[in-house]
């Protein structure tokens, strides 16, 4: 049996989607890259904007078709959507799209044997949350084929910023133990995985237990432990909330040699009065505090964020202060969207909605200036030796496409025993959206100023 199944959204979605894998391996089912092929297709969705859960539908009605034209032949596909649209809208995905046969939430993957079993007998639709962690019944035991690998450590979110749908989709925050998560990323290490992204839709409020030596453990603590893994040589972290920074966890920015000197730290927006209509718990200048001892513990962090434009209720005034604190800390690189009212949430009631007009017109203006700071920041590489994670094949052929510490995509040309192993390259190009890099002459001792 043929399983196709495609990500939409988050890095924990791709993670989760190779879970599913795992866990339908053992009933006969290979990977195959084309759902033309597949018996089963699987569609993993995000909920977190509009235009995303949209797509979903649109894909539905291409997979409806093919499914038809299956049945006319005397054949059949099995059709399943899984992550937070169909937490979200479970119901009326049956009711949109009746030849969907399967529907089920990010909590009910490690349920999945005994949903297949039922497809038979009716449509299938599961979105309860578990007594019963997930992650204690999901195995991981394919090879992930590559050098780089996800990690969930923590999942689902309690802060509520009246935005988001995670904490309805996701449920509420959870940590994995300390001893899961060890293994796991021993296992991935084993098998070749150079670089680790732990992962969590809060993951620096991550407090695992560790039976073992007990007590509660924060990331920082857990980053530690990771790091003597051998083989290890990469470890990054996604996504943070800036709240939840604790001395520890910067402290280890400066201690750990593996933990990648770039952060994704959203902050949504630099107007106080924006930040506490989001619920986001921090002001604009509390963030700037904690870049400032971010950069203290490890000089070369490079940072990484997400903005919203166009809340309900932003001024012309409130989104100058987005700017203003744009230029403040200098990005290397993010994320902008437009304000998208999701159904649920409380902003979504907000009678204060901004016009689209002017959320597009800020939104231009942002990525200007955050498309500059990117450039800005990729031009200055240049001339510098980069130790480079080359982990895929590039379009052309002989280029191979890697990670630099700061998470730029860099292209070089160069033989296929490369790949899988960190090389040193000296950036020769920065671009607006990567690096080129050749191999450096002289690769012993190179480092990063
Ligand atoms: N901590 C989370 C963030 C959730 S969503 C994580 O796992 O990454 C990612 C980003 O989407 C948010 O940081 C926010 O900038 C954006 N976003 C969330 N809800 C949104 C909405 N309703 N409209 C527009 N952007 C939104
Ligand atoms: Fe969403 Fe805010 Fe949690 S952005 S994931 S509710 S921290």
């Amino acid at each position: 049996m043929k399983l196709h199944i495609k990500t939409y959204g988050c890095q924990m979605n791709v993670y989760d989607s190779e879970r599913m894998a795992d866990v339908l391996a053992p009933l006969g089912f290979v990977l195959v890259d084309d759902a033309d092929e597949a018996d089963m297709v699987i569609l993993n969705t995000c909920h977190i904007r509009e235009k995303a859960a949209e797509k979903v539908y649109s894909e539905l009605g291409r997979l409806g078709r093919l499914k038809e034209r299956r049945k006319d032949g005397g054949g059949g596909l099995i059709l399943a959507v899984a992550g937070c649209v169909a937490q979200a809208e479970g119901a009326e995905i049956l009711s949109r799209a009746p030849y969907v046969d399967m529907v089920f939430g990010p909590q009910a993957y490690h349920r999945l044997p005994e949903m297949m079993a039922r497809v038979g007998q009716g449509r299938v639709l599961d979105t309860e949350f578990p007594e019963v962690p997930k992650f204690d019944r999901l195995p991981r035991d394919r090879d992930p084929g590559t050098a780089a690998a996800f990690l969930t450590v923590q999942e689902g979110c309690d802060k509520f910023c009246t935005f988001c749908v995670v904490p309805y989709t996701r449920g509420a925050e959870y940590s994995r133990p300390v001893a899961d998560v060890h293994d796991e990323a021993r296992r991935l290490a084993g098998r070749g995985v150079r670089e680790i992204t732990l992962l969590g839709q809060n993951v620096n409020r991550y407090h695992g237990e560790a039976s073992v030596r007990g007590g509660d453990w924060g990331l920082g603590r857990l980053i530690r432990e990771l790091a003597g893994i051998e083989g290890l040589e990469r470890i990054r972290y996604t996504t943070s909330y800036p709240a939840d920074m604790d001395d520890d966890l910067i402290a280890a920015h400066r201690d750990v040699p593996q933990l990648m000197p770039y952060l994704h730290l959203p902050v949504q927006s630099g107007s106080d009065r924006v930040l506490a209509a989001m619920n986001r718990r921090h002001g604009a200048d509390d963030y700037r505090r904690l870049v400032d001892r971010l950069r203290a513990a490890r000089p070369d962090l490079a940072l990484a964020s997400d903005f919203i434009v166009g809340f309900p209720g932003e001024t012309d005034g409130d989104f100058r202060e987005t700017l203003r604190l744009v230029e403040d800390i200098g990005f290397c690189q993010a994320y902008s969207f437009k304000y998208s009212p999701r159904p649920g949430t409380p902003a979504a009631d907000s009678g204060d909605q901004v016009e689209d007009s002017v959320k597009d017109e800020r939104l231009r203006d942002l990525q200007d200036l955050l498309g500059a700071q990117q450039l800005d920041f990729n031009v200055r590489c240049v001339g510098r030796i980069m130790p480079t994670l080359l982990d895929r094949r590039g379009r052309r052929p002989g280029q191979l496409v890697g990670r630099s510490p700061y998470m730029q995509a860099i292209h070089v040309e160069g033989p296929d025993d490369l790949l899988g192993t960190i090389a040193d390259l000296e950036i020769i190009a920065g671009l607006n959206n990567s690096l080129a890099g050749a191999p450096a002459g002289e690769p012993a001792g190179a480092t990063l100023s």
